[in-house]
This record gives C-alpha cells, sequence and structure tokens, in this order.
C-alpha cells in the first residue's frame, strides 16, 4: 500500500478491499483497546454508521474478545446473551484480535447479514490480515 497515506487511511482501505472481495462481510471496522480506562474506541470501518464507538471491555463480543485474546466467532448473534446490536440486518459477527509485539491492541470486527458463514478459513485469511497489519505499528 501506498506509504504517502496515513495509517488510518490503510485501515480504511483494507476495510473497504475485505468488504468488497466477500460477500458475507457487510460491515468491517477496527476497535482499538485503551488499556488504562479499560475501552475500546472505534477506529476506521465501512459499513452502517454505529453507535457503538467506545465500548467497555468484557461487553458485547468485542469486548470479550478485548479480554479473552482469542478469536470469537459468533454464527448466530441471536443465541448470544452478552452481545451488542448494531443493526438487526446483523445475523452473525467475528472478531479477531491484533496484536503487536505480543499484546492485544485492538480487533478486527466483521458483521454479517447472514447466518453462520465464517469458517476456520475466515479465522485463518483474518490472522493473516492482522499479522500484516501489525506491521503498521
Ligand atoms: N456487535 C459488537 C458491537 C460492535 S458492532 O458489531 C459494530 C459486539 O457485540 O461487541
Amino acid at each position: 500500500l501506498n506509504t504517502s497515506l496515513s495509517r488510518d487511511e490503510k485501515l480504511l482501505t483494507i476495510c473497504q478491499l475485505l468488504s468488497d472481495s466477500v460477500s458475507y462481510y457487510n460491515w468491517v471496522g477496527f476497535y482499538f483497546a485503551n488499556h488504562e480506562s479499560k475501552t475500546l474506541h472505534l477506529g476506521p470501518y465501512v459499513g452502517a454508521e454505529t453507535d457503538h464507538t467506545v465500548i467497555p471491555f468484557g461487553k458485547g463480543i468485542c469486548g470479550q474478545v478485548a479480554e479473552s485474546n482469542a478469536n470469537f466467532v459468533v454464527p448466530d448473534v441471536a443465541a448470544q446473551d452478552n452481545y451488542i446490536a448494531c443493526s438487526f440486518t446483523v445475523k452473525s459477527e467475528i472478531v479477531v484480535p491484533l496484536f503487536v509485539d505480543g499484546k492485544n491492541i485492538g480487533q478486527i470486527d466483521i458483521d454479517s447479514h447472514v447466518i453462520n458463514p465464517f469458517t476456520a478459513d475466515d479465522e485463518r485469511f483474518l490472522e493473516f490480515v492482522c499479522a500484516e497489519i501489525a506491521n503498521l505499528f
């Protein structure tokens, strides 16, 4: 990617590429952790506007990944108790943490309008994307 772009512009480009490339990637965005206030903050994204610009650690799928440091695949959001709904069109979600020097600094969050679309291939692919993105930090 062109190095004259800012990091946020690069992240936005990645969101756009992902959402254009995979039919069931319907909202693609980043959240970044503030480890002092234990909150996640919305970064670049493509898709429907969301009210959830700040998410406390532990809350929702994203907040749980901030604490677990592990991928979270949700085949059906209706079956989740600790879930923050952004839109009724969202049926499933995948969140993959972003590690920089071994520290979980944030995550990529993808919402889908279909039920149960995410496979182990999505996890491996998004882990690879996150590992590449780590080089921007
Ligand atoms: N559904 C997420 C909230 C963020 S939106 O998907 C953009 C959650 O439960 O953490």
